[in-house]
């Protein structure tokens, strides 16, 4: 496909897919809320509902819960499921596109398996539904009694899984892919779960029958376990722009701490609306893994060198202190170039990307601190080392940068 149109089509989508996005997690935010700060109301029985009031847009809203049903249906119903239908679909779609369309730039990488595209994109397809296949199984099982267990035999899997992934994909494609499982599950439970026993319920009232109350009770476990995953799968989301986490060895275990940062910091505001005060602990468990996070991507890097010691490159030789050493450039021209000058001449890059060209000396100083970033401190440039850059030559660049 023409590289114009594919870029402007993964624009597009990538905007279709932030608007679902953001409808969705921010009606699913809004309901959580509005839970946990329901009242009693005098002609509710307790545990079967309650209200709240709300002041928002210039108005008043006093919304209502019934658990399971109202006693009389109302005529219309509004429902809440296109939002994350379409989420899904149009993250479906830039998976496909992206990763997918262009399997060898981003998804996969010779040095961690030379899949061919159709084997790496079957294998794609196929953790996301066993993912959501697995997910249902669990919560079906005799341990989700247990939530504590639950929990933990979920965060195994997924980790697992990110683990299984580093092993098959580029580290994007690992990253982007554990993402897209969880989005999968969270989905699922919409489309598999929630909604169908939302249907349930109404047709047996319809037919003047009391719904199972255990059908209500199902769709509120699998929304809670939705808003738990919310924010560590946006940062799956957005990681595959950040080479620190997807070019390290230990991006599964990342996940781990990204996971549990993420619920936490949904749990403070899930208890802190609910009433039940203020867990402080709950941002220092989150900030303590971020932590964790960081000081990982710190610990390797392509040079074999820890990012902290770069120092020492110093005693690698350059010819040349000041401008750009020969060795440099030809580095540059022979392994970037193809791709990063005012006409690229690779195959399928029309315009250099990013705008990152290297074509003169001043273009080159100038980015010297993006490319310490993407070939010096993490291996995300060459992508998936397509030009086969060697250690040598990212140390010869190392050496020089350290100079400037
Ligand atoms: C096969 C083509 C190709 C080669 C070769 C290549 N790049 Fe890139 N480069 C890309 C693409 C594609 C992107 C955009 C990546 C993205 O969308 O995140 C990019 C992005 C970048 C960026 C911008 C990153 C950002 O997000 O700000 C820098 C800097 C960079 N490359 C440096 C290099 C260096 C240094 C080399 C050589 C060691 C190199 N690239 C080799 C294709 C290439």
């Amino acid at each position: 496909m023409d590289a114009i149109l594919l870029e402007w089509g993964g624009l597009l989508i990538r905007w279709v897919h932030i608007i679902t996005g953001i409808a969705w997690i921010g009606s699913s935010f809004y309901f959580m809320h509005i839970d946990a700060s329901l009242k009693s109301a005098p002609d509710i029985p307790p545990g079967k509902g309650g209200e709240a009031w709300e002041v928002h847009g210039g108005g008043f809203y006093h919304v209502r819960k019934y658990l399971v049903a109202p006693d009389k249906l109302p005529d219309e119903l509004i429902w809440h499921k296109w939002e994350s239908y379409s989420t899904w679909a149009s993250g479906f779609f830039l998976l496909v596109w992206v990763y997918y369309f262009s399997a060898d730039l981003y998804l996969i990488d010779p040095a961690v398996r030379a899949l061919s595209p159709w084997s790496a994109i079957g294998l794609g397809i196929g953790s996301l539904a066993l993912g959501w296949v697995v997910y249902d199984r669990l919560v079906r099982s005799p341990l989700a009694k247990n939530e504590v267990a639950l929990a933990a035999v979920g965060f195994a899997f997924i980790m697992g899984m990110a683990y299984f992934f580093q092993q098959m994909f580029s580290g994007r494609g690992a990253l982007i892919h554990t993402g897209a499982m969880m989005g999968t599950i969270m989905s699922g439970n919409v489309a598999m779960n929630i909604i169908p026993n939302q249907k349930k319920v109404i047709a047996a009232l319809i037919a003047g029958q009391t719904p199972d109350p255990d059908l209500g009770k199902q769709a509120k476990t699998r929304s809670r376990h939705n808003n738990y995953l919310t924010l560590p799968v946006l940062f799956l989301m957005i990681s595959g722009h950040y080479p620190m986490t997807f070019t390290s060895p230990y991006a599964w275990i990342m996940v781990g701490f990204v996971l549990v940062a993420g619920a936490s910091v949904r749990h403070f505001y899930n208890e802190r609306h609910a009433g039940r005060g203020n867990l402080w602990w709950a941002w220092g468990l989150a900030a303590a893994c971020i932590a964790a996070a960081i000081w990982l991507s710190m610990l390797s890097n392509p040079t074999g060198r820890q990012v902290l010691g770069l120092k020492r490159e110093r005693a690698v030789k350059v010819a040349g202190s000041a401008g750009v050493p020969k060795a440099v450039d030809e580095i540059l021209a022979s392994r970037c170039s193809m791709c990063h000058a005012r006409d690229p001449v690779w195959r399928g890059i029309v315009s250099p990307p990013k705008g990152v060209m290297f074509d003169s000396h001043a273009q080159i100083v100038q980015q010297r601190d993006l490319i310490r970033m993407q070939a010096v401190l993490t291996g995300a440039m060459p992508p998936n080392n397509i030009t086969d850059m060697s250690i040598a030559e990212r140390r010869t660049l190392a050496a020089w940068l350290a100079k400037q």
